[in-house]
């Protein structure tokens, strides 16, 4: 009997060794330990050994049974941590790969200018509005004092939808729609794009304006120099040098150009400013008479001013870039510069 036990013990412990997987190690523990195991059969028997050898027996067979079990109880151990390595082994993650590089996006050049426009006029009080693109002849004639024959039209080379739907052809028409809609005081001004049959380095067919109106009691010409002089100066720095020029616009009266000293020469004259010095910003006046009774304003107790300027322009000037149609062809390496 005790050759027995030697042989199962040697049984036992090899193949406990060859045993891969816990499955496999767990069922030698049932093959020799469990209830029906060989060793404990075997232990079981002990009836037929002869009585002096019985304690002798017994003892041998206690210490395999403590023997095989703390050695499966290693071998597991060994099999846990084996497969947790293999996990993390294949989980590794290669730190010295390159990262990948994030490409990140930018404001269009003609979309900061307008951010930033939108930001001063908001310090002074005014109000963002919107108006349509594609727009009735009224609104961006008629009732501008812009009659059908009136030579003005010629001032803007319009694309026609229908005989009285255009594409604006200026912001202006954005005064008329919210005049109609409410009473004084106005402060609003309204960006957006607008259409004129024109192409080369200094006109595209779509560009974009910024349309401003301030309406209220006693508003005189002096605010309009004022604060077009403030808004100005915030966009081309303090020191730049402005003129007010006389023009002529149908829905203003009087009417005056804004030119600031040309930022390239800084005014001895070049080829930007066309050796005048001085270079032409924006468009402004006090609101015509004739569109306050349009929009049923009473002109003797409201006046106000407006002004319009083009984005292209101040981007080109603010950037020193000078063709215009660059904005628009989406070339990644002249949008990323700014
Ligand atoms: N709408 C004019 C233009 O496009 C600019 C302007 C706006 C002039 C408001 C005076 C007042 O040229």
């Amino acid at each position: 009997m005790i050759d027995d036990l030697q042989h199962l013990e040697i049984n036992a412990l090899a193949e406990l060794e060859q045993s891969t997987n816990e499955d496999q190690a767990q069922a030698v523990r049932t093959k020799y330990l469990g209830r029906k195991g060989l060793l404990t059969t075997l232990l079981r028997n002990i009836a037929q050994v002869p009585d002096d050898e019985k304690p002798l027996f017994g003892k041998r067979c206690n210490e395999a049974k403590d023997i095989l079990s703390a050695k499966i109880d290693e071998v597991l151990l060994q099999q846990l941590l084996r497969k947790k390595s293999e996990g993390l082994l294949k989980e590794k993650i290669d730190v010295t790969i390159p990262g990948r590089i994030i490409k990140f996006g930018r404001v269009h050049p003609v979309i900061q200018i307008r951010r930033e426009i939108c930001a001063i006029f908001a310090s002074f009080g005014f109000s963002i509005v919107e108006g349509p693109e594609v727009e009735l002849d009224y609104y961006n004639f008629e009732a501008l004092n812009i009659p059908k024959d009136h030579p003005a039209r010629d001032m803007q080379d319009t694309f026609y939808i229908e005989e009285n739907i255009v594409l604006r052809t200026h912001t202006s028409p954005v005064q008329v729609r919210i005049m109609e809609k409410i009473q004084p005081p106005v402060r609003i001004l309204s960006p957006g794009r607008v259409y004129r049959r024109d192409s080369d380095v200094s006109h595209t067919p779509m560009f974009h304006q910024i349309e401003g109106l301030l309406v209220d009691k006693g508003v005189s010409f002096a605010d309009l120099k004022g604060m077009l002089t403030a808004f100005l100066k915030k966009i081309f720095g303090m020191n730049t040098k402005l003129r007010f020029r006389p023009s002529f616009f149908p829905f203003t009266e009087p009417s005056a150009e804004v030119d600031i000293r040309c930022v390239m020469c800084g005014g001895s004259g070049c080829r930007v400013c066309g050796q005048s010095g001085w270079l032409e910003i924006l468009g402004s006046g006090m609101v015509d008479p004739a569109v306050f009774h349009n929009v049923g304003y009473d002109s003797e107790e409201y006046t106000g001013f407006a002004f319009g300027l083009g984005l292209e322009r101040i981007a080109m000037l603010k950037y020193g870039v000078s063709d215009i149609r660059l904005f628009f062809e989406n070339d990644i390496r002249f949008l990323k510069q700014f």
